[in-house]
């Protein structure tokens, strides 16, 4: 499935065949993050019509993203939602991956040529070349890669006051920065607060379920991105969306559009904005 060919934007209306590439650039969230004049923040997952955003690894690894309803499509328009962030937010558990081989680079644009455009787009733009990387993670169970280690990206650390002091020393010293970011848990709240004092604004979080329960819990969310992919895949253990207690408050999103891609079995691509 190539990223070339149209799609059907259904929402807003009226209807029309529109193409696939720049689908999400024009969403300009750059734009939307200077009219915020704070961290505007955006999700987003590929999911199964039965939900699965993660399913068990045959060689019982833990989790990963169904290779039955990844594809080429869809992550043309992650890589345009992520090249236009100033942070991307990813998880402990996403180190751990990229150590162990299981996880690729996110922003894809610098070593993969049919996402050159993307790359140019952000350099007339006068953007770093690679976004922030922001790490949530309790435990600090992690190594810091050596392309980060050594590399100019800058690299931010959010972690929680029970986390070792020895540890977080060593990981100032390897990338700069580790900030405490609440208690027992990193909080959305905290994590916001402390991304707008570094001075980020567009923060785009390509982490799983349970970095989007701690945003949803504060309500720091501002955009949810759902590619629903037709196609059911059961089984008893995957991840969805969100992970985590009940919400004391529900969050409550509106569909601000809707697109129909008829290649393939056929996707929705979605795009929610909280109600304020
Ligand atoms: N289909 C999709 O679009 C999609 C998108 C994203 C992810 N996924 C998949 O979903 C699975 C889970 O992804 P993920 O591990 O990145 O997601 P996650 O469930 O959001 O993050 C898990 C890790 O992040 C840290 N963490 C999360 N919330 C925290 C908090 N409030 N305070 C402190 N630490 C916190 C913890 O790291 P420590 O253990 O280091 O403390 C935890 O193990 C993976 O298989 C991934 O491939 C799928």
């Amino acid at each position: 499935m190539s990223d070339a060919g149209p799609v059907t934007r259904l929402v807003p209306q009226p209807a029309a065949t529109v193409p696939l590439r720049g689908l999400y650039l024009e969403h300009d969230l750059r734009r939307l993050a200077e009219a915020a004049g704070r961290p505007y923040v955006v999700a987003n997952f590929v999911t199964s019509l039965d939900g699965r955003i993660a399913v068990a690894r045959t060689d019982g690894t833990g989790l990963t993203v169904p290779s039955n309803i990844a594809n080429d499509r869809d992550w043309r328009l992650f890589q345009e939602l992520a090249v236009q962030a100033d942070l991307i937010i990813s998880s402990g558990r996403y180190l751990r991956d990229y150590a162990a081989g299981r996880a690729q680079e996110i922003l894809r644009v610098y070593d993969d040529p049919q996402f050159k455009d993307l790359r140019i787009w952000r350099a007339d733009r006068g953007l770093p070349a690679q976004p922030a990387l922001a790490i949530i993670s309790g435990s600090l169970d992690f190594p810091i890669p050596a392309v980060l280690a050594d590399g100019d990206r800058d690299v931010v650390i959010f972690t929680t006051e029970e986390s070792d002091p020895a540890r977080i020393c060593e990981l100032e010293r390897q990338t700069g920065r580790v900030i405490i970011a609440g208690a027992q848990q990193v909080t959305g709240r905290g994590l916001v607060d402390a991304i707008a004092s570094l001075g980020y604004r567009t923060v785009y979080s390509a982490a799983g379920p349970q970095v989007l329960h701690m945003l949803l819990a504060d309500q720091v969310l501002d955009r949810l991105y759902l590619t629903q992919v037709g196609r059911l895949l059961g089984g008893a253990s995957f991840s969805s969306i969100v992970e985590g207690g009940l919400l004391e408050r529900p969050v409550d999103m509106r569909l601000h559009s809707l697109t129909y891609d008829a290649a393939g079995v056929g996707q929705l691509f979605m795009c929610y904005e909280r109600l304020t």
